[in-house]
């Protein structure tokens, strides 16, 4: 696209603590944010337990616009391709999800490809001969994405060949993918129980600030959580279940101090997380069956020190978002400059009792599907942020809490829990990928 917006001007809407109101309602910077931001991070395609068998794939945008498939070959081999055909560029697979028997088939002139792309067979090939066409140059294949790395079966993807590797890039907040793996006695997960799909009608920014922005449960989910505890004070001595199930609420009404306590980590490219030694979900019950699975996988010792890695919500920016404790995840995917969408997905932790994944999915049911009644609260803040921001009052929002607090140590910042840590750290990388200062 044609750059009409200098570095010197992207630099100058973001300051230290305060940011300009262009970043959520110009389309323009919503179309550079894609190029530079989505276009150079590594982004979150999926998890390999998606794709368990031989030719199965799954679909979906790396950017707003540009489609690729991840697939796993006949080796056992994960790629992810432009799902783009190498003749003349019709969308090989139009469903989310499936399987390619032995090879990808176009449905425009049925060029074939296998699995890891490269062109297998063009139908009535000798009207090429001498033409000049050369079948076996790479260009007419479906094309790899520049760099795709896998993480513990979670699978991510950048159309950067500069970026750097995907472990550096994730640094140290890989701890919180290892905690969510290393709950499951036999150390992998896998995603099961399906996927809600939520789509929110305003910038995608909005829920990347809302993570870790302990400043808004206690008022925004203040009467979910007062009808959860009336409920829970109603219940009979004998209705544990369901105690259980209502114990997943009250939380997100948690105190000013409670949330200040779990502290904020910020990383390099926009990563953080809150929590750590504590976050609203460590008071959550330990199954008994659970516990004796871990025990057994990992010792008492370390099964003790699992659990008291405990973080809220996680944020490898910008496009995936996980919660360690409950095992799942939300993957976010822009559309345009006010409409974004969020999937969320469930993992079952191996070798864990099968309550284990009943309560992920009751959670994200409960919290994060669009009949829910936690993340709708949130959606109807961000519309009303979308549309306030219209107004002519003033250019700019201020994230100035604990500014100056912050703790800089060599390959993390820690800060208060209640502190706009968050969205220093966001903006931060923000600025340096718009304006190509990120290390890449
Ligand atoms: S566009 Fe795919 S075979 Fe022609
Ligand atoms: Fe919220």
């Amino acid at each position: 696209m044609k750059n009409t917006i200098s570095n010197e001007e992207l630099a100058g809407l973001v300051e230290p603590a305060r940011l300009h109101k262009r970043l959520y309602l110009d389309p323009d910077i919503f179309e550079l944010e894609m190029e530079r931001i989505w276009g150079q991070a590594w982004i979150f395609i999926g998890h390999e337990s998606q794709v368990p068998a031989t030719g199965d794939f799954f679909s979906t945008n790396i950017t707003h616009k540009i489609p690729v498939v991840m697939i796993r070959d006949k080796e056992g081999q994960v790629h992810v391709l432009h799902n783009r055909c190498g003749h003349k560029g019709a969308k090989l697979v139009e469903s989310r999800d499936g399987n390619v028997r032995g090879a990808f088939r176009c449905p425009y002139h049925g060029w074939s490809f296998r699995h890891d792309g490269t062109l297998l067979k063009i139908p009535n090939e000798k009207g090429y001969e001498g033409t000049g066409f050369d079948p076996s140059d790479s260009c007419n294949n479906m094309q790899p994405v520049a760099q795709v790395e896998s993480y513990r079966g979670f699978v991510f993807a950048t159309l950067s060949s500069t970026a750097p590797d995907l472990k550096t890039w994730l640094g140290g907040a890989v701890d919180c993918l290892d905690n969510l793996c290393d709950r499951a006695p036999e150390g992998e997960v896998e995603v099961a129980g399906g996927v809600l799909r939520y789509e929110h009608e305003c910038n995608w920014k909005f829920i990347l600030e809302n993570l870790n922005d302990t400043m808004h449960p206690m008022v925004v989910h203040q009467s979910v959580v007062q009808a959860a505890e009336d409920y829970i004070a109603s219940l009979p001595a004998s209705a544990a279940k369901q105690r259980s199930e209502a114990e997943i609420i009250p939380p997100f009404g948690s105190s000013y101090e409670k949330f200040e306590d779990s502290g904020i980590t910020g990383f390099p490219y926009g990563h953080h997380y809150d929590g750590g030694k504590t976050s609203i979900h460590a008071d959550y019950t330990v199954l008994p069956a659970y516990h004796e699975a871990m025990v057994k996988a990992y010792g008492e010792e370390r099964t003790r020190e699992i659990y008291s890695f405990n973080t809220h919500n996680t944020l490898y920016y910008p496009s995936l978002t996980i919660k360690t404790a409950v095992q799942n995840i939300r993957v976010v995917r822009p559309i345009a400059v006010d409409r974004f969408v969020v999937e969320t997905w469930s993992f079952r932790l191996k070798g864990a009792p099968e309550e284990m994944l009943q309560r992920t999915l009751l959670y994200s049911r409960l919290i994060n599907s669009s009949a829910g009644m936690v993340g709708p609260d949130d959606l109807e803040v961000y519309r009303r942020a979308q549309e306030g921001l219209q107004s002519s009052a003033s250019d700019w929002v201020e994230f100035h809490r604990q500014y100056g607090r912050d703790q800089q140590l060599p390959d993390r910042v820690i800060g208060g829990g209640t502190s706009d840590l968050d969205m220093r750290t966001q903006y931060k990388a923000w600025r340096e990928y718009m304006t190509g200062e990120i290390a890449q």
